[in-house]
């Protein structure tokens, strides 16, 4: 019964998310995200009762017929939605929470070499979209949202927007008002880099045995610099 209803949610995620479907038989019959997700369904509770080989001959027929790859391993919650699908990779401790869609090309990947969690975790509401990288044991946060192409190495808050290679949070909303909470910067983050790149400067002269020519610098450009220090009398 708890099968059913969760299979029935999966129909309902294709409807909530692509506009392009008209009626169930279409998603029965021609969504390969669908029968992938039925698939990893077999391969994950074989995996879980530990019987070897199968689930990952499962798996790879899974690859063969939808174009999706998805490791018997990993844990795939409910309303979860493969939009197209081909080359969706799908790495073995991936955790993947309600309501997430992923667009074709998504690679949920790991990074380390052992045998550890190695895969992103991703909360419940997310979207990635087409072509995004998602690499190494990650978290992204509910309600996040991941664009086309981006390559996202490190973990994402709630309600956020990623965007670009490497991916930085270019929004956060308020899901309670409905509001942009953090706005881009690009102004600020170019000043905070330059007082960066002075005091890595200033840092430098002063370990070259110039600092004091720098102190006297200061002081003849901006007086008030040497007044607060109560150097330059
Ligand atoms: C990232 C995404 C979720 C943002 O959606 P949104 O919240 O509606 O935001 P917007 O589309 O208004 O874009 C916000 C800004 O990010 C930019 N942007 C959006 N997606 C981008 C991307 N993938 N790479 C770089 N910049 C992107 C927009 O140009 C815009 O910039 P601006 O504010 O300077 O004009 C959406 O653009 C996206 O990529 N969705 C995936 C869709 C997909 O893969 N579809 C496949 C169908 S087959």
């Amino acid at each position: 019964m708890r099968l059913i209803k969760s299979i029935k949610r999966d129909i309902q995620a294709v409807f909530e998310h692509d506009p392009a479907v008209r009626n169930v038989w279409e998603i029965i019959l021609a969504y390969p995200g669908f029968h992938a997700r039925q698939f990893h369904r077999i391969a994950h509770t074989l995996w879980n009762w530990h019987i070897p080989v199968l689930p990952r001959l499962l798996s790879h027929l899974n690859r063969f017929l939808t174009g999706i790859e998805i490791h018997p391993g990993a844990k795939i919650g409910e309303g979860f939605f493969i939009d197209h699908g081909m080359a969706v990779v799908i790495g073995e401790t991936t955790e993947i929470g309600n309501n997430v869609v992923l667009y074709q090309g998504v690679t949920l990947g790991g990074t380390s070499l052992r045998r550890e969690k190695r895969h992103p975790t991703l909360g419940n509401n997310v979207v990635v979209g087409a072509g995004a990288r998602l690499i190494g044991a990650i978290t992204i946060g509910d309600n996040v949202k991941i664009g086309t192409g981006s390559v996202v190495i490190k973990s994402v808050p709630h309600n956020a927007t990623v965007i670009g290679v490497p991916g930085r949070v270019v929004e956060v909303r308020d899901p309670d008002m409905d509001t942009v909470e953090k706005l881009p910067d690009p102004v600020g983050e170019k000043l905070q880099n330059l007082e960066k790149r002075v005091a890595e400067l200033e840092e430098r002269l002063a370990s070259l045995g110039v600092g004091q020519s720098v102190e006297k610098f200061k002081a003849a450009v901006d007086p008030s610099s040497s007044e607060e220090t109560g150097e330059g009398t």
